[in-house]
């Protein structure tokens, strides 16, 4: 059995003001319920898969950033914040893509679990809700991301993928962070802490049966 949850992320959720959800357990503020051991177990048997499935994770992150962008084109201050946003992750993306070239493995399309789609369907049609919908399902996703790294990084046994997880992690913490500041500036607290819940109950709800092949989000 490994221990699931270590992830550190408290202190970062705590500086960033990110409220607990709920009295729940998860050391990620936001998550509803810590990853079992069974997707580590997973992910740990498959590190290919889970790189080239991280690879395509960190190019999907670039695209919800700049879709917000594209989406919200006169909002100078949510493109201040997703712009470097978004050169982060393709940077994520190159250095993941180099180790994968490295190491031989073609990239590929995958087959996408329905964690992402089942999630971007839950964002509400209608504006405000939608904005505030999506920067909370792209936080979760972050969220996530940041608590799998963590656990990666701490029991892969192979040292290159350890440190590659150790670095990303951090980065993926701040998005998490930058995605609930924008919630913050533009809605009352008490409305993002009860629209989180319910999203973050989904999203734990969505991970309670695990995908056929390994998959970050899975
Ligand atoms: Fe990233
Ligand atoms: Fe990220």
């Amino acid at each position: 059995m490994v221990a699931i949850g270590s992830t550190g992320a408290g202190p970062v959720a705590r500086e960033q003001g990110l409220p607990p959800v709920g009295g729940m357990a998860a050391r990620v503020r936001w998550l509803a319920v810590p990853s079992n051991a069974a997707w580590l177990a997973q992910a740990l048997a498959h590190p290919d898969l889970v790189l080239l499935d991280h690879a395509h994770c960190e190019r999907k992150a670039a695209g919800v950033a700049l879709q917000l962008m594209f989406r919200y084109p006169g909002d100078g201050q949510l493109a201040a914040v997703l712009s470097p946003l978004a050169r982060e992750e393709l940077e994520h993306f190159e250095r993941v893509q180099a180790l994968l070239a490295r190491r031989g493995i073609p990239l590929r399309p995958l087959a996408a679990p329905p964690y992402g789609a089942a999630l971007t369907a839950l964002v509400r049609r209608s504006e405000p809700d939608r904005m505030l919908d999506s920067f909370l399902v792209a936080g979760l996703i972050e969220a996530r991301s940041h608590e799998r790294m963590a656990l990666l990084a701490a029991h892969s046994p192979d040292a290159e993928l350890r440190e590659l997880y150790g670095d990303l992690l951090t980065s993926e913490a701040r998005h998490f962070g930058i995605y609930w500041l924008l919630c913050e500036r533009r809605f009352p607290r008490d409305r993002v802490a009860a629209r989180l819940v319910e999203l973050a109950a989904a999203e734990a709800q969505l991970l309670t049966g695990l995908h056929r092949e390994a998959r970050m989000h899975s």
